[in-house]
């Protein structure tokens, strides 16, 4: 299917992600997937620290669907730190018109990402600082313009949970190279998670070989499976 021209990202001709459901498509597919809520909640009363990693950032439409479910999730005193890349960085504008489609559900949310993100000099490499204060704590988004690696080889603290969205491994095999999931595996806590929309094997494999125990999970919309996995050492 022909994908539309505010959806593509013409350096991989892919789309940003599929547009029906793709809010609900993030909560199954990573949010379920890394249990992010069930940890959250296990973690009881006071303040509850949680890291996560994205590659790669695209339009935030993952952020924006996770700072909805937290939202709504009832829980509070959460400190998330989001560490999340991209290589090529959007305008503002663009962002505000691929997100723009889920303004019925998450309007504002689109706008207070857009206003922070505007803040962003896309130009400049390396790592960019935004804090957004919400009704369950603190999120503090760290965006890092450049190369996934040179993003994960710059944290200092592992995560407890990896959203890995970078497209498909046909359009863009870099993102999913056996390097990069190593050093993924290796800035990730024991017992971290992380899930992905691809079950292909090259994947799999990638993540077994940097420590995580994978498994499919069923798949949401058009995708029969997706991936989750759990860091075991
Ligand atoms: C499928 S889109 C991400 C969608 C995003 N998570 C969202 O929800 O809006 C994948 C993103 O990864 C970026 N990307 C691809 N390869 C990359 C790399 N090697 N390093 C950093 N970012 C990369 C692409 O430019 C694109 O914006």
């Amino acid at each position: 299917m022909k994908i539309p021209p505010y959806l593509l990202n013409e350096h991989y001709d892919d789309r940003y992600f599929d547009v029906v459901n793709a809010i609900e498509e993030a909560k199954h597919i990573f949010f379920n997937g890394t249990g992010i809520i069930d940890i959250l909640t296990a973690k009881g009363p006071g303040t509850k620290e949680f890291r996560i990693g994205e590659t790669g950032f695209g339009a935030g439409r993952l952020l924006i669907a996770l700072i909805d479910l937290l939202d709504r999730s009832g829980i509070t005193d959460i400190a998330i730190t989001y560490n999340s890349v991209e290589l090529h960085p959007i305008t503002s504008e663009r962002m505000a018109s691929i997100i723009g489609g889920f303004r019925k559900e998450v309007g504002p949310l689109i706008d207070l990402l857009v206003r922070a993100y505007s803040s962003v000099e896309i130009s400049k490499p390396g790592w960019h600082r935004m804090q957004l204060d919400r009704p369950f704590g603190i999120l503090t988004l760290n965006l890092w313009i450049g190369e996934a690696l040179e993003m994960v080889n710059a944290l200092t603290i592992p995560c407890d949970a990896w959203f890995l969205d970078g497209h498909g491994p046909k359009k863009n095999p870099d993102i999913w190279r056996p390097e990069l999931l190593m050093a993924i595996g290796e800035k990730t806590r024991t017992y971290g998670t992380c899930a992905t929309f691809t079950v292909a094997g090259a994947v799999r494999r990638g993540l077994v070989a940097a420590g995580f125990s994978v498994e499919q999970m069923p798949g949401f919309g058009g995708k029969k499976a997706v991936l989750k996995g759990m860091k075991l050492k």
